[in-house]
């Protein structure tokens, strides 16, 4: 396996866009609660694909921190997986070619040249208008289908090296011709048709042979349906909420009192706006001492207008609801991360955060 490290040139931010934002946070919902870093491989590849095909330090940071996770395990996985380009490539395309032997047996060696000679004759190498590159790559799961390349998510099969070349003459003038196979073949049945199971009666619901493999009834007409999973709780099925405002003392002398809410109280509390700054106070807190908040939830809370721990010391149930409703994409992590306690230690000041976490603020 090759060396693959990261590109000596890095952009100095990254963020997801508000709609690559809202898609992530969805995905990020799919997993179970603590494992969200599952979400890791889906995030970063709409990640590459948003920031032109190739992943950069301050993606890794970012989606490290969305995801909870230390930037280390993030880069391990981006450096792991040959689908994440760690340098800039083709604007228009980079090229995945298949190389492996059923391929090569079917003329990927050809469509190689082509690359060579239409894009760079090193692979990873940019073309002169920064258009294209191309990479050779082991199997890409199409064989039945070879010669094949991939570009993004389109997947060209049963190429020529003539029509390859028009596949780029396409994308170079700005469109995507039809992926799949490049014969005529709907898929990986024979060239010329099907020669068995050629009666199309086999394949319509309610029939003989569905009746055969999938037992009476099911798929049949008129008959047993899947039975539904039962809906899901929304919020306005829950009972309505007690209001609740905050009861958090202000005094440092009670700040060693301050606990994090419970989830219940959470739940049933209504979401009360908490003090928040039109702009930055006197004294700005560093709110990344507080373990699992990084710079992009620090930025997040500086919009909103938090600034101190004694603001996120002071915060109830309810406060917390109002917060974590405006942290996108990083719902839950005041409860899980103990944010109002760890806030009341950190006000006190460091000694009492190392009494009570045992460790020293990061
Ligand atoms: S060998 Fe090329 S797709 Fe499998």
């Amino acid at each position: 396996m090759s060396f693959r490290r990261l590109h000596p040139e890095q952009p100095d931010s990254f963020e997801f866009t508000p709609e690559n934002l809202a898609w992530a946070k969805e995905v990020i919902a799919r997993y179970p609660q603590g494992r969200q870093a599952s979400a890791v491989i889906p995030l970063l590849m709409r990640a590459q694909e948003q920031n032109g095909g190739w992943v950069t330090e301050p993606m890794i940071r970012y989606i490290a921190e969305m995801l909870n996770m230390r930037p280390i395990r993030v880069l391990e996985v981006a450096t792991f997986y040959t689908q994440f380009q760690l340098k800039p490539v083709g604007k228009k395309a980079h090229v995945w070619v298949c190389g492996t032997t059923p391929c090569r047996l079917r003329g990927a060696e050809e469509l190689i040249k082509v690359c060579k000679r239409r894009i760079a004759e090193k692979a990873h190498t940019l073309s002169d208008d920064g258009d294209f590159s191309w990479e050779e790559v082991e199997c890409l799961g199409a064989c039945s289908n070879a010669p094949m390349i991939q570009i993004g998510e389109r997947v060209y099969e049963d190429l020529t090296p003539e029509r390859f070349e028009e596949i780029l003459d396409a994308i170079a003038a700005g469109e995507w011709p039809e992926p799949g196979p490049q014969n005529g073949r709907k898929s990986s049945e024979p060239l010329g048709g099907p020669t068995t199971l050629t009666d199309e009666s086999l394949f319509s619901r309610g029939s003989d042979a569905e009746a055969l493999i999938f037992g009476q009834g099911k798929g049949a007409k008129g008959k047993a349906v899947p039975k539904k999973p039962a809906a899901k709780k929304t919020a306005e099925d829950k009972p309505a909420g007690k209001k609740t405002t905050s009861t958090r003392p202000a005094a440092l002398a009670d700040l060693a009192k301050v606990r994090t809410p419970s989830e219940e109280e959470v739940e049933n509390a209504a979401p009360v706006q908490p003090k928040l700054y039109e702009t930055p106070p006197e004294k700005v807190d560093d709110l990344k001492l507080i373990s699992g908040v990084g710079p992009v939830l620090e930025k997040l809370l500086h919009r909103l207008g938090v600034y101190t721990f004694e603001q996120i010391a002071s915060w109830g149930p309810g406060e917390v609801k109002w917060v974590d409703e405006h942290l996108e994409g990083f719902h839950g992590r005041i409860l899980r991360d103990k944010w109002v306690e760890q806030a009341a230690a950190l006000a006190i000041g460091e000694e009492e955060y190392e009494k009570r976490f045992g460790r020293k603020p990061r």
